[in-house]
């Protein structure tokens, strides 16, 4: 550990989080189990060939931990203390900024405590970066929570390459400007050489604020800095390990589980099936109150159709969601109350989070995956239903809303916002002829599977190598 730690690396990736989860064993042992994500999937083997490391928070308070390997990879602790977990992650990251760039489904709130602790938490990743890069170093910086280390690292370190690359949506300018820091957020981005965002729509909304708010020239999805330096705003909408999904969803034990929960449903007509983390902008009740009316009004049977709902549980110390929380269970006891029998609850609501193979088997016991966000930034879970139905069976719900829908285009599309709208898509999904399905199954499987996680990290790292080479040049838009 002693040699590793004076070790540069020549690749590093900068997230909030740390890609491993701690668990505790009974015996009061403590080791670490890789986060289910895509992104650390994907940046494994560039990280093992190049030497990476990754920076991120371990995710517990006031504890401050020395660099550590997991399964090869080189992991490096940035500590929070209490009140920076309050004010920097709950407070300004998730309380501001997550409702603002979310079209403010909820209202952002603004308070200079937070701002205050956002700018030393990003100074402190930036610095640890500044340490551990090698000279001309690549650098790979992770989402809205970090949007001021680019700048900050580039004045520490000039040499290194920069790229940043936001996971949720990049707002337009009339909410964007609410924020009383927007200037130094829109300065903290353009440290990087390359920023991508999901859809070329918050790569616009970006470069167009660049040039309102800050004053440089942009041409298309170039910004001219005024010291002769280039950055590139593109878009690189986000995959899954889609090959992995599908591979996982095809062994015996996922198999014979799908089946097991089929049964355990009472094996009705239509499983339809929500898997979320439990936020605001997913859209769960608007949902839920379109399928209990389906039931209430007398559309659907009560004894054909179930549908299994898991929120995972997510920010819980947040005001915002132990309010959806709540709402939520009331929802859900109210609609089974109305509409249920004894031995039949229309809604499953599940309250947890579960690992990939329960999720496989979940994803093939449903014949209608329902995904409705108010606003998203791709969505991966819509992606990976689709990897797992290789026998192009099942039918996708999606919502307009989600950066998904620009990709899966053979989706039955809803506006999470129009309740009728969403039962009759809804039914139409339900009864849509095995042909009709499998048409659009295929073609959904086709995008999925040929634009994998894999595809997504190669062309960001491919141009981000190349910014300032050639071409970006022009006359302003
Ligand atoms: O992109 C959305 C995001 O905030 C990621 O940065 C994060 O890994 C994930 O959602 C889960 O959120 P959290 O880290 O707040 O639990």
């Amino acid at each position: 550990m002693g040699r590793m730690a004076k070790e540069r690396a020549d690749f590093l990736v900068i997230a909030n989080r740390l890609p491993v989860d701690r668990v505790v064993h009974p015996d009061g042992s403590i080791s670490w189990r890789k986060s289910p994500g895509g992104l650390v999937t994907a940046l494994e083997p560039v990280m093992k060939l190049r030497g990476g490391a990754w920076i991120g928070w371990h995710g517990a308070s006031d504890e401050d931990l020395s660099e550590f390997e997991h399964d090869g990879l080189r992991l490096v602790p940035v500590p929070l203390s209490e009140s920076e977990v309050e004010e920097y992650y709950e407070g300004f990251s998730n309380a501001t900024l997550w409702p603002l760039y979310h079209d403010v489904v909820v209202t952002p709130e603004y308070h200079r405590e937070w701002w205050d602790a956002y700018v030393r938490v990003n100074l402190r990743f930036a610095t640890k970066a500044a340490e551990l890069a090698a000279e001309n170093a690549v650098v790979w910086v992770q989402d809205y929570q970090l949007q001021l280390v680019p700048q900050m690292l580039r004045e520490m370190r000039p040499d290194l390459r920069i790229g940043f690359f936001l996971h949720i949506p990049f707002p337009p300018k009339e909410l964007f400007q609410q924020l009383p820091w927007r200037r130094q957020i829109l300065e903290g981005l353009l440290g990087a050489d390359l920023v991508g965002f999901q859809m070329p729509g918050g790569a616009q909304n970006f470069t167009q604020l660049v040039r309102q708010r800050v004053g440089h020239r942009t041409a298309r999805d170039t910004v001219f800095l005024p010291d002769g330096r280039v950055v590139l705003a593109r878009a690189y909408p986000i995959s899954i390990d889609a090959a992995g999904f599908e591979q996982l969803s095809r062994t015996p034990e996922v198999i014979a589980r799908a089946q097991e929960i089929r049964d355990s449903l009472g094996n009705p007509r239509h499983v339809m099936i929500g898997i979320d983390r439990l936020d605001y902008t997913k859209g769960l009740p608007q949902r839920l109150r379109a399928f209990g009316e389906l039931i209430s009004d007398g559309t659907i049977d009560v004894d054909d159709a179930v549908f299994v709902q898991v929120a995972t549980p997510s920010r819980e110390r947040v005001m915002q969601y132990r309010k959806l929380r709540d709402d939520i269970n009331q929802l859900v006891g109210r609609i089974n109350g109305d509409v249920g029998r004894i031995g039949q609850q229309p809604i499953q609501y599940l309250h947890a989070s579960f690992p990939r193979e329960e999720m496989a088997a979940m994803y093939r016991a449903a014949d209608v995956m329902v995904v409705t966000p108010l606003r998203d930034g791709m969505n991966l879970v819509a992606k990976e239903y689709v990897a797992t139905r290789w026998d192009d069976r099942g039918a996708l719900v999606l919502s307009e809303f989600a950066g998904a829908a620009a990709e899966l285009k053979q989706a039955f599309k809803v506006n999470p916002h129009d309740i009728n709208g969403m039962k009759s898509v809804m039914l139409e999904a339900m009864r849509s002829n095995a042909v009709d399905l499998r048409k659009r199954m295929r073609a959904l499987r086709k995008q999925v599977m040929e634009n994998d996680i894999d595809k997504w990290a190669d062309c960001f790292l491919t141009d981000l190598a190349s910014v300032g080479e050639s071409g970006q040049s022009g006359s302003d838009d």
